[in-house]
């Protein structure tokens, strides 16, 4: 289940009703998929076949149809990321500048983990939410945010989009942001 840091204090914010309560309070979208939906093969594989994403795509049809059709998307499909990706580093060092979208980002975490660093309102400053299997985020579209991996440095996300043109990155000089 997805868990919140708030940058500025530290403060953290876990459980299902908290998280959903503050996420939508700072309009991103949170939902979540049954993880044990997955066949176990694929619970801890970050090298994926062409087959092990359609059958991924195939285990959650339901879910992303459902999504989609309430949402618009057109389009989905699997990114799979770890230390067997090449280039890892230089792709996490892209993503990890806050930058902005015309359309929104979603990602469904379907093994491993990851961040999204979303910019809140003016008072609450930058957050985490740290995301495992079965989180499903949506960033709306001009929010500045940036993605990157937790310490594993292993994750596989379903990712939908309205128009792929939609999802390209526009960098966001944010003086008030300080990593770490
Ligand atoms: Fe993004």
């Amino acid at each position: 289940m997805a868990e919140i840091r708030i940058r500025n204090t530290d403060d953290r914010i876990s459980g299902e009703a908290n998280v959903r309560a503050f996420l939508d309070q700072q309009e991103v979208l949170y939902e979540h998929w049954n993880p044990a939906k997955l066949p176990t093969e694929l619970d801890n594989k970050f090298v994926l076949s062409d087959e092990d994403k359609e059958l991924i795509l195939t285990t959650y049809s339901e879910e992303i149809r459902d999504l989609a059709a309430r949402r618009g998307y057109h389009t989905w499909d699997i990114v799979a990321l770890s230390e067997a990706t090449p280039n890892l580093e230089e792709v996490l060092q892209k993503f990890e500048q806050v930058h902005t979208h015309t359309e929104d980002e979603v990602r469904a975490i379907t093994a491993g983990r990851g961040i999204f660093i979303i910019k809140g309102s003016d008072e609450l400053g930058y957050f985490d939410v740290e995301l495992e299997a079965g989180d499903v985020i949506s960033v709306p579209e001009y929010k500045p945010h940036f993605f990157t991996l937790m310490d594993n440095r292993q994750i596989v996300a379903v990712r939908l989009f309205i128009e792929k043109e939609g999802w390209i990155a526009h960098p966001f000089e944010d003086s008030s942001f300080q990593k770490a």
